[in-house]
């Protein structure tokens, strides 16, 4: 028995990936432009998709991250989200774009979003690599997102399984989720 799941099916290749984080930032710079954007990153799924977007804006580009607690979810209850590594500077007055890897329930991206707009940012905004919006349970604003995925556990592009599979080109659904 392998201890470690293999991958299934590829979902999206890297090339198909690339292409679509390509489009997504050239929308991105038109809504952003003449403003500076900052991203704010969610580790640390987010990180390799953070960094594909980023190159490709052509707006000016602050980033900072936050990391939020190991999401427990015994028996299917939502767990509670909480903020592990805060920003490291103040979000007050800027233009920031939350940037996630992908938004499942839900509620991670809801509590974030609240929490980043108590602090006085003049506009917020999200963006994620992935939407799975068939296993939505409270309702949060997506402004961007690249794909829209079927309910299979995936990974690559940042996201992971027993924090394997991060660094993966593409996105691909485990064998046995
Ligand atoms: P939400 O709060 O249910 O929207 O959960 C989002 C978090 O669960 C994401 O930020 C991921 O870290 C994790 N997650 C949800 N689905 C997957 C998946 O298919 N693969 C890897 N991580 C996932
Ligand atoms: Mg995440």
């Amino acid at each position: 028995m392998s201890p470690e799941p293999n991958i299934e099916r590829i979902l999206f290749t890297e090339a198909q990936v690339e292409q679509r984080i390509a489009e997504v930032a050239a929308d991105i710079s038109r809504h952003y432009a003449g403003r500076e954007v900052k991203l704010i990153g969610v580790l640390k799924g987010s990180v390799f998709f953070l960094t594909a977007l980023a190159r490709r804006l052509t707006v000016p580009v602050r980033i900072d991250f936050l990391a939020i607690s190991p999401f427990v979810s015994p028996k299917g209850a939502p767990g509670v989200v909480r903020i592990a590594k805060d920003l490291d500077d103040s979000i007050e007055g800027e233009h920031v774009l939350l940037v996630e890897d992908i938004v499942d329930t839900g509620f991670t991206v809801r509590y974030l979003l609240q929490n980043l707009a108590g602090r006085g940012p003049e506009s917020l905004g999200l963006c994620t690599l992935l939407d799975r919006t068939t296993r939505r349970i409270v309702q949060v604003p997506v402004d961007f997102r690249c794909f829209e995925i079927p309910d299979r556990f995936v990974v690559g592009c940042g996201l992971d399984f027993k924090q394997l599979y991060r660094n993966l080109g593409y996105i691909a659904v485990l064998k046995h989720d």
